[in-house]
């Protein structure tokens, strides 16, 4: 395949990123009983749509990223993107986690371009790219540091840029902001807005907090514990780009109030990590 063509075969395609959940259980085995970590999870998700996944700690929604992402597989049901299985991690996701992976012995720009690596890619075509997305997340200038002269935030940056090189239809994020102060969390929440206004794709984005959840999303799933299964799917019809100043205005906390009303009335929202 000419190297043109290999970065072709990772373009989208209409309808690549459809994704679809059907009636998906996931138990685990364990030694004092099996653990229902997901019952009966049904979501829709088209392409290029961004929806966050709320719900408290231990609700199963890192299973249902790994389910989806191919690393683990569900008990029952099916899912499937651009309606193909998903039994291995397909080759066109990204996935950023709540820590972030990269490797210290690498500067900034190589591990970016550790993808290209890993599938044998010709770096000279990738850089190009690599530097814009860092550019576009606010690391211009930073491609040849090394990731423990980084902050936490610019250090999440690095992973994202990363995770977007390859133009996957489908990004996985599992709480990537979680560990960072409030301050970061918000120009991330805006970088990672700007990111996916340009390089439209499915996104899937674990939080627990509501408001974080709101502010990205065009839908928000709400799960609940116990087993985890999905309560609510409420669509946010915010306009783009939204600022931070969106969060002070009485449509956005009508969403917010409605999300922490419908926690409340399952007894989560009682000095749980929702926030
Ligand atoms: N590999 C595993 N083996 C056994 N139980 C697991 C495993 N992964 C998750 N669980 C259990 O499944 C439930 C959901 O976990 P998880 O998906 O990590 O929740 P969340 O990401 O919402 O905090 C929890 O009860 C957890 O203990
Ligand atoms: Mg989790």
């Amino acid at each position: 395949m000419s190297e043109s063509a290999q970065i072709a075969a990772f373009e989208n395609v209409p309808g690549a990123g459809d994704v679809r959940i059907h009636a998906v259980d996931k138990t685990y085995p364990g030694r004092s009983g099996s653990v229902t970590a997901l019952k009966d999870v049904n979501v829709s998700v088209k392409g290029g749509e961004f929806v966050s996944i709320l719900g408290p700690s231990g609700c199963g929604k890192s299973t249902l990223l790994r389910c989806v992402a191919g690393l683990d597989h569900p008990s029952q049901g099916s899912i499937t993107l651009g309606g193909q299985p998903i039994d291995a991690p397909p080759l066109d996701m990204g996935f950023v986690f709540q820590r972030d992976v990269l490797l210290d012995w690498l500067n900034v720009i190589n591990n970016v371009l550790l993808p290209c690596k890993l599938k044998k890619l010709p770096i000279h075509q990738w850089k190009p790219k690599a530097l814009a997305l860092l550019k576009l997340i606010g690391l211009a200038g930073f491609e040849h540091r090394r990731p423990w002269e980084l902050s936490g935030g610019m250090r999440q940056r690095v992973a994202i840029c990363r995770a977007l090189l390859l133009n996957p239809t489908l990004l996985l994020m599992d709480e990537p902001f979680g560990a960072l102060d409030a301050m970061t969390r918000d120009e991330l929440n805006l970088e990672l807005q700007d990111v996916w206004l340009s390089n439209a794709k499915t996104v899937l984005f674990v939080t627990h907090s509501i408001s974080e959840a709101v502010f990205l999303a065009d839908r928000v799933l709400v799960m609940s514990r116990s087993p985890g299964r999905i309560v609510d799917v409420i669509p946010v019809d915010l306009p783009r780009p939204r600022t931070l100043s969106v969060r002070e205005t009485p449509a956005f906390t009508k969403y917010v109030a409605h999300i922490r009303q419908l926690f409340e009335s399952f007894g989560i929202l009682r000095g749980t990590n929702v926030r």
